[in-house]
């Protein structure tokens, strides 16, 4: 990590003295039918039960000083589901969903119970979600209960909770396969900001896709976040890397904050902005005092829910510094969302039917061709395994 370290150093340092972003030699064009098609998001939504997703967060499961938590109900990626944590500290999640006659099996978005019981039938469930009581069992005449058990698999990972497991579908090892080379570095950033500060969460009517657009480039610093990044950033100077479907992209900043030379990992995080884009929908960003851990969940084709996890060091050197470089992050980043609102809006009248992603722009283009790749051949050969 020492040697890949001061690599990653060294072309910051190139970039800033050559003063020219990372660059791919093409235009790529895309059809902007991809932020607002109800068929492709019903296909993105296949791919998002498909992949490893962002679910909640470990601290959500903390004890509080009011009352104790060991589930919480989720109805994100329209997948209604119960997470529940047990005793030993484990993760578990089922549907939400009656096994009798599908009734919603918990109301509440938190609470503590040891077991579950629908409000239609009274059919009763432990924390993994196997059936414990069936009122008039003898009426259904076979082992029922003995069938039902949990039928999602959750990874607790970098304070994250990720949904790594579906029933009759591949299983993940959420950190080692699918973030695979990244994964050194993320627990290294999720060591140092132990410590959950706030969560935000707020839904904007625009396509899920256009706040990991906004993200993946630098080119828009100088003109939309004039008053806001470009105080400590560069525009349009971006270390990009691809690691598989994920990407890395750093933003120095000015004058490298100081910093003349990196011996561990963590030395880069006083550098530059670092932006880890974890596909399809999670960006994990590191700052010299925090982390933040972003997800745009889709809520239709038009819409999504936009949810900020902050994470800080154990102790807080200085909370002055702390506040205002979170407030800073969501000003400039609400400056993008007014815009994407109107992007979006222009969209409904479906001009322009392409958008135009340039040289500095391939992370984007990289993105959005993944995504046509998961939709279709991923589809393609699904649909191809259920027709054998
Ligand atoms: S629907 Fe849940 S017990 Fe009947
Ligand atoms: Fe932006």
């Amino acid at each position: 990590m020492f040697i890949e370290s001061q690599r990653v150093f060294q072309r910051l340092e190139n970039l800033i003295k050559k003063g020219q972003t990372t660059y791919e030699d093409k235009i790529v064009p895309v059809d902007t039918s991809t932020y607002y098609r109800e068929d492709i998001y019903e296909q993105e939504l296949k791919m998002f039960h498909r992949l490893p997703i962002l679910l909640d967060i470990a601290s959500n499961f903390d004890d509080r000083k009011e009352h104790k938590i060991n589930f919480r109900t989720s109805h994100d990626y329209e997948l209604p589901l119960i997470i529940t944590k047990n005793s030993k500290g484990e993760f578990h999640a089922f549907p939400n969903i009656c096994r009798h006659r599908g009734a919603p099996i918990e109301q509440e978005l938190e609470g503590y119970k040891s077991s579950f019981m629908c409000p239609y039938h009274a059919w009763c469930y432990d924390v993994k979600g196997n059936v414990t009581y069936i009122p008039e069992a003898k009426a259904f005449q076979s082992n029922l209960s003995e069938s039902l058990g949990s039928q999602y698999k959750i990874e607790s990972t970098l304070g994250g909770l990720w949904l790594s497991g579906r029933p009759g579908q591949e299983n993940w090892k959420v950190l080692k396969d699918y973030f695979g080379p990244l994964a050194s570095q993320l627990q290294i950033a999720a060591k140092n900001f132990p410590r959950h500060y706030k969560t935000t969460r707020s839904k904007y009517e625009f396509n899920w896709k256009f706040p990991i657009d906004a993200v993946l480039e630098s080119y828009h610093i100088s003109t939309l976040h004039r008053e806001t990044f470009k105080n400590v950033l560069h525009g349009n100077l971006g270390l990009h890397d691809n690691f598989g479907l994920h990407s890395r992209n750093l933003y120095p900043f000015k004058d490298l904050r100081g910093v003349t030379a990196v011996e561990k990992f963590e030395d880069l995080f006083q550098c530059a902005s670092m932006v880890y884009h974890l596909f399809p929908n999670s960006i994990f960003s590191i700052q010299p005092n925090f982390l933040l851990l972003m997800t745009t969940v889709p809520d239709s084709a038009e819409s999504c829910t936009v949810i900020n996890h902050y994470f800080i060091e154990n102790e807080i050197v200085d909370q002055k510094s702390l506040d205002r470089a979170i407030a800073l992050t969501q000003i400039g980043v609400e400056e993008d969302y007014q815009l994407l609102q109107g992007v979006a809006r222009n969209l409904k009248s479906q001009h322009p039917v392409e958008f135009i992603f340039g040289g500095h722009e391939a992370m984007l283009s990289k993105f959005h061709q993944n995504i046509r790749l998961e939709i279709t051949e991923k589809a393609r050969a699904g649909a191809n395994i259920g027709s054998d």
